[in-house]
């Protein structure tokens, strides 16, 4: 599944937020690059402008391989932002791309 919503509301609704989550049996098959690929072109024809994730934590390595080979940047760092269940405290980024 994928859902996207305005990041903020009024004078920041033209930001989208978007989440996504593969059932973990069929990961690794092009599902998720699937939904972020159908998940631009639909914020994109919905009028936003930009897609933003507010909250990916650095260890997610699928997750931030595939953001960045769809045109992602990481535009910030939140340190320890994260207390993950075997590293610890790790880091959180903030990723951004224009539509
Ligand atoms: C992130 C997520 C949605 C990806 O779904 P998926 O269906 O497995 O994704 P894909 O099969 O399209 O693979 C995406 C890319 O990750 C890569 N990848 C997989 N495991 C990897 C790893 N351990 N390290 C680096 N890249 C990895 C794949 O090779 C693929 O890249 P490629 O197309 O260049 O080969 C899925 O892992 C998930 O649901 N995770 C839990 C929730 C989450 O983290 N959501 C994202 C934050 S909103």
């Amino acid at each position: 599944m994928y859902k996207f919503h305005p990041n903020q509301p009024a004078r920041g609704a033209h930001v989208v937020n978007a989440s996504y989550m593969v059932k973990p049996g069929v990961l690794g098959k092009g599902i998720g690059r699937q939904m972020g690929e159908h998940s631009l072109l639909a914020a994109k024809q919905a009028g936003f402008l930009a897609m933003q994730f507010n909250i990916i934590v650095s260890t997610n390595r699928p997750a931030v391989h595939l953001w960045q080979s769809l045109g992602f940047n990481i535009i910030g760092t939140v340190p320890q932002a994260f207390n993950h269940s075997i590293h610890g405290l790790v880091n959180t980024y903030i990723m951004h791309r224009f539509l």
